[in-house]
């Protein structure tokens, strides 16, 4: 699969690790959460080494939509009621700052990685009443948030909340320059995790604190993230020519659409489903309808899928694995929101394994209970979770290899997607993501 990030920026390929080595710290996975980490622990003198199975950005990190926005749907509104004001107010603070990060980090190294400031819109074409309330709730937790009733979109809409002061970019231009100094090892897939022992099928890494910033973590005693976390597809169709938008844009009706502009490009994002429950019709037929009525001097340049990972309250997993392994870390669970999820973690991260407390730490605390933001979402998964194993156990299932849940053929993006916790195999059996770790044997 490819995306115009994977097409439009090249990073210098790395050597895969060749025997043991010793370091203080492991980050296992090379996107933009893994890289980050690696960078700012580099910046506090740390001896940090990055295993990527793959290359640098090769896996979810290449096929965002790249916005880098503290404007994360209608989640501030939602976390007010759920979690309460301190927690929403922190958590709208972390990813904040996370936007102005990048710019300063951008600034700083003159990185070249078509940077762009522009205000993010969450918008619906028929009513107003939810984002008035967004939008005062995120003013209330000092966000830069107002209500609008214009947007420079092809159509009319009847209410949107604005963002000032939010970016877009291409993020693996960013990654290239961003990683440039730091030890990563490429094509090394990491195989198990003991204590302080990361086992490759290239070599073994002892390290003092080891880091899984790779998407869905894949050790699943102790943690148990299979319980609480699952995955989201989503399809983006990528046009030519359309004029720049003002603006990066997220519908939050039940059929609505992303816009945001590279160039004179246009990525449209449409379909957001758990993954191993394709819609009953083709996503990108309902874009390309979209795209001819709304562009109709554009063409299709591309398409692609992005896959994200949801939390049972909506709020990522950053902090320690778990109680019973101090020394391991965890970046994971970021929803739709890649860019500035991962900068908050690497900037949290990097300073608890410097042994410094954050004023973030609960709130994204992995060992946090949210029972009221997760109840749904919990009896939901766990029954989605039930109906996928027992549905492995009848025969002629093909079962996946992470826990045995029957496996599903989307057709849209022509991949087996298991419908349990969104590992993804191609039509080959070849894994492209976890957590399983193993292709489908049977295909192989
Ligand atoms: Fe967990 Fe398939 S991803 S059983």
């Amino acid at each position: 699969m490819r995306s115009i990030w994977t097409e439009t920026a090249q990073i210098p390929r790395r050597n895969p690790l060749t025997g043991n080595k010793r370091t203080e710290v492991v980050v296992i996975g090379g996107g933009m959460a893994g890289i980050l980490t690696a960078f700012y622990l580099q910046r506090h003198g740390i001896h940090v080494v990055v295993l990527e199975a793959n290359r640098i950005g090769s896996g979810q990190t290449g096929y965002t939509t790249a916005k880098i926005t503290s404007q994360h749907n209608l989640i501030y509104s939602k976390l007010e009621k759920t979690v309460g004001k301190e927690t929403a107010r922190l958590y709208g603070k972390a990813n904040q700052l996370a936007v102005e990060e990048y710019g300063k980090l951008i600034k700083r190294y003159s990185i070249q990685c078509h940077y762009e400031q522009k205000d993010a819109y969450l918008y619906s074409v028929q009513e107003s009443e939810k984002l008035l309330k967004e939008a005062e709730s995120a003013k209330r937790l000092g966000l830069p948030a107002s209500f609008v009733r214009e947007t420079k979109l092809p159509f009319q809409v009847h209410g949107a909340v604005r963002f000032t002061g939010q970016a877009q970019f291409n993020p693996l231009e960013f990654l290239r320059d961003i990683s440039a100094g730091l030890t990563v090892y490429e094509r090394t897939r990491v195989v198990k995790v003991q204590g302080h022992e990361v086992v490759t099928d290239k070599g073994v890494i002892k390290a003092d604190k080891v880091v899984f910033a790779s998407h869905y973590p894949f050790v699943n005693v102790p943690g148990f993230y299979f319980a609480k976390m699952y995955q989201e597809k989503s399809y983006v169709l990528e046009l030519e020519p359309v004029e720049a938008l003002d603006g990066m844009y997220l519908g939050v009706d039940k059929k609505a659409y992303s816009f945001r502009n590279y160039g004179d490009r246009l990525l449209l994002g449409y379909g957001s489903h758990r993954t191993g429950k394709a819609p009953a019709e083709n996503p990108f037929s309902t874009m390309k309808q979209v795209a001819e009525h709304l562009f109709p001097q554009a063409e299709e340049r591309g398409r692609w899928t992005a896959q994200d990972c949801i939390t049972l309250d909506g709020i990522p997993y950053i902090g320690t694995y778990s109680f019973f392994r101090p020394d391991w870390y965890v970046a994971t669970g970021f929803g739709k929101w890649g860019m500035s999820s991962s900068m908050a973690a690497a900037k949290i991260l990097s300073m608890q394994i410097t042994g410094k407390r954050t004023p973030y730490d609960a709130v994204f605390s992995p060992q946090r209970h949210h029972l009221k933001a997760s109840a749904l979402k919990f009896a939901v998964h766990g029954l989605e979770s039930v109906k996928g194993l027992s549905a492995g156990t009848m025969p002629g299932a093909i079962n996946c290899p992470h826990l045995g849940c029957r496996m599903v053929w989307n057709r849209y993006d022509k991949r087996w997607e298991c419908p349990c916790h969104g590992s993804g195999f191609e039509i080959n059996g070849k894994i492209c993501a976890g957590p399983a770790q193993q292709s489908i044997p049977f295909i192989d």
